[in-house]
């Protein structure tokens, strides 16, 4: 991947603006169908055609095939992520969701050929206080590191305010999976991890769009990659996972969250 971090024109904010508004619409209407007794499959069938009604294409549907790895591309419209997966779960119509799960829910269109990419993760049903207390603390997360996100401040500044709310609860930060640059692709510099990583740590600039999307785990912070699929990430120890994903542009003066729910309410 290049290592140039774009600076979008007003145009391409626009267009990112939109982007960011139908992922926005198309996860609450997601939200909607999440319940006890829903497959997976049934989400994946309902983003897959609300995205296309809207005249829009899903991404994640065929996307990241890495042959020299062994990686198939990713079979379907939308990532479900239930209780020990941390992300890119992968809808089935033989997976149900169930009372007590908290299952992540991530979208990503493209519209116009730029991007928006927004997750949440929602309870179903009756959920136990420490589930709850994980998700609730892992939007919390998010909405720190955001908050971190102004111009002249650097990358590590998100990075360093996740973990240091989510160390203080005794969770666990996922590494291996980052926040990212987005437009025209999918995945583009910079590299935003949720915690203070070493390594390019540059500094934000109006017109730069990433997303801030921590993965925290109820334990440790290690990953455990399915052998099988090849796209499936769980919790090394088996406990729960949350996450949350926001679409982020830096503005003259702070952010501007463009898949904030207020823009479609
Ligand atoms: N939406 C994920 C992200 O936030 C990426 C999913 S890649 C897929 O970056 F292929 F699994 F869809
Ligand atoms: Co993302
Ligand atoms: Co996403």
């Amino acid at each position: 991947m290049s290592d140039h971090i774009f600076i979008k024109s007003a145009a391409e904010i626009d267009a990112m603006r939109a982007a960011g508004r139908l992922a926005a619409k198309t996860l609450k209407m997601a939200s909607e169908l999440v319940k006890p007794g829903v497959s997976t499959e049934e989400i994946n069938e309902a983003v897959h055609t609300y995205t296309l009604e809207a005249g829009a294409i899903p991404a994640p549907l065929n996307y990241g095939a890495d042959p020299s790895r062994g990686i198939p591309p990713f079979p379907k419209s939308v990532c479900t992520s239930i209780n020990d997966v941390i992300c890119h779960g992968i809808p089935s119509k033989k997976e149900f969701l169930k009372d007590g799960d908290i299952v992540n829910v991530d979208v990503t269109c493209i519209l116009d050929g730029f991007h928006g990419d927004t997750s949440r993760t929602f309870l179903v049903g009756e959920v136990s206080d420490s589930a709850k207390k994980l998700v609730d603390v892992t939007w919390k997360c998010m909405h720190a590191g955001i908050e971190a996100v102004k111009p002249r401040a650097r990358v590590r500044d998100i990075g360093a305010a996740i973990a240091k709310l989510a160390e203080s609860h005794g969770y666990g930060v996922v590494r291996e999976y980052v926040g990212h640059g987005i437009g025209r692709g999918f995945h583009e510099a910079p590299q935003v991890p949720h915690y203070p990583a070493k390594g390019r740590n540059p500094r934000m600039l109006p017109g730069m769009i990433f997303t801030v999307e921590p993965m925290i785990n109820e334990g440790s912070h290690e990953t455990y990659l399915d052998p099988v699929d090849k796209w499936t990430v769980r919790t090394a120890d088996g406990k729960l996972s949350a996450q949350f994903e926001h679409t982020c542009l830096v503005t003259e003066t702070g952010v501007e969250i463009l898949t904030d729910w207020k823009y479609i309410e």
